[in-house]
This record gives structure tokens, C-alpha cells and sequence, in this order.
């Protein structure tokens, strides 16, 4: 059979790969992803045993098809993902699993860049709404369920929607942070946190309310985090 594997390869820096997504590269015979997934795997790759095929939005279904048709039995390929494959990823993932089939694809999850959202904020992902924008489909119940998380005092951990061919759709931080103003959010009293092109040398960090972030332009690779955490040791039970 012909075997895929799915991999999270972390946020961007190699650092942030495991040991068993570099296994599963070096297993392939053909690794097709996206550019900057792929610029992340540089190091693993090696030219002269694998075949690799950068994909586009428009041309990935095109030549995952290819590949598929092109390979033997007992080959294996492998496309990887930014983060983890896991998360904000399932309309490529699914689409996959129709090609491949569930029972020859392995699925190697990966650091996300939620979690290192996480770890940077002092956000625990277990007391945040965790939500992406960066979905093709309707995103209508996020809005409402980040409203109300916020409502509810709870954090958020979010990606956002980068969208600039067709704004309606367009989701960024500024009309994020509009958005819940308009939804009756006292945005000048609450903290947020925008983490760019994290584990990479071109990291950024923005601290401050979420009111300053109207008008504010960030990276598409960009994570967002709305902090109302309370910290709570064991102290207290
Ligand atoms: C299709 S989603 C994939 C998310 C990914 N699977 C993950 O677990 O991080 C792409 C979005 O992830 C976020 N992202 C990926 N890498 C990032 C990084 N190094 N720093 C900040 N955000 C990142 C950005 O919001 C980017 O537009």
C-alpha cells in the first residue's frame, strides 16, 4: 500500500521539530508541502533520496494527486504541516485521508503555535477558549463563542483569519479586537497579547490592550491571546 504520514513540524524553527517527524521525512520517498513548512524541514530533507513538491493553495490538490499516482507500493510520503497537523489544518488533513485512506495514513502531532502562544502568555491552553479564524469555512459560531468566552472572563488563545483579496472575510487582530467593542466588550480593560513569526529570529511581541489593537497591522503568522487568566496555585486548595 501506499503510506502517507501527516506531520506537525512545529511553528518554524527546527528546535521545535521532534525526533519523529524527522523519522517519518527520512522514511519518504516524496514530501509535499508548503513553503514555509517546508523551509522548516530543510535540514531533514535530502534531495538526492527524496522527491519534494511545494504546494500552493490553488495547486496542492493537483499534485497530491500526482504524487499519489506516481507512487510504488511500500513508498512513503510525507506532508508536512506548520504546528501541529492536528489543529486548523482539517480541511487539507481530511482531504488526505480520501486520497490515502484512513488505515495507511500516521498522523505525527506537532508543537503548535497555540502552545508556544501559550507558554509565552502564561495562558494555560486548559483555562482558554482555543479557537482558529484561519479556516475556509463559515466561521459565524467562533465570533459568538469568543464573545462569549470573553463575556465569561475566560482567555483566548486564537489564530486569526488573514483574508486580504476579500476583507468581508478578513479576520486580523484590528477587527478582532472591533469586533468585540462592537459586541459591547470594554476592549480598554482587557489584556492581549500578539506573538509574529514565532521560534523564528524574526519573532515579535506585542503587549498591551486589546482597545490598541485597532488600526494595528500583524504578519499573517501571527497568534493572538486575550489574557483574563487568574493564576491559582495548589497553594490555595
Ligand atoms: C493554517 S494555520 C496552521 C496552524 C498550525 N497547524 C499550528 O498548529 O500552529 C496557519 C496559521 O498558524 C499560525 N502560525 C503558524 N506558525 C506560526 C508562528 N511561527 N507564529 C505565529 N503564528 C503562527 C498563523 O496564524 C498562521 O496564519
Amino acid at each position: 500500500m501506499k503510506k502517507l504520514f501527516v506531520v506537525g513540524v512545529g511553528p518554524g524553527s527546527p528546535l521545535y521539530l521532534t525526533d519523529a517527524a524527522k523519522e517519518a521525512v527520512r522514511k519518504s520517498r516524496y514530501i509535499v508541502g508548503y513553503k514555509y513548512t517546508l523551509s522548516t524541514l530543510e535540514g531533514v530533507i535530502d534531495r538526492k533520496k527524496q522527491q519534494v513538491f511545494e504546494v500552493t493553495m490553488k495547486s496542492q490538490e493537483h499534485i497530491y494527486q500526482d504524487v499519489y499516482g506516481k507512487m510504488k507500493d511500500g513508498e512513503y510520503c510525507t506532508v508536512p504541516f506548520t504546528g501541529d497537523a492536528n489543529f486548523s489544518e482539517s480541511e487539507v488533513v481530511d482531504r488526505l485521508l480520501e486520497i490515502f485512506g484512513d488505515e495507511n495514513v500516521q498522523i505525527i502531532p506537532g508543537i503548535s503555535s497555540i502552545q508556544v502562544a501559550a507558554a509565552k502568555s502564561r495562558v494555560p491552553t486548559d483555562k482558554a477558549l482555543i479557537v482558529t479564524f484561519h479556516v475556509t469555512g463559515e466561521i459565524e459560531q467562533k465570533k459568538k463563542d469568543l464573545v462569549q468566552a470573553v463575556k465569561e472572563g475566560r482567555s483566548v488563545i486564537l489564530l486569526p483569519r488573514p483574508w486580504p483579496r476579500d476583507l468581508s472575510k478578513h479576520l486580523m487582530q484590528s477587527d478582532i479586537a472591533k469586533f468585540l467593542r462592537e459586541n459591547g466588550v470594554d476592549t480598554s480593560k482587557l489584556n492581549a497579547w500578539v506573538f509574529e513569526r514565532l521560534t523564528t529570529d524574526r519573532e515579535t511581541t506585542f503587549k498591551g490592550l486589546v482597545s490598541e489593537l485597532e488600526g494595528k497591522e500583524f504578519s499573517d503568522i501571527s497568534a493572538m491571546v486575550i489574557d483574563q487568566t487568574k493564576r491559582q496555585t495548589y497553594l490555595e486548595f
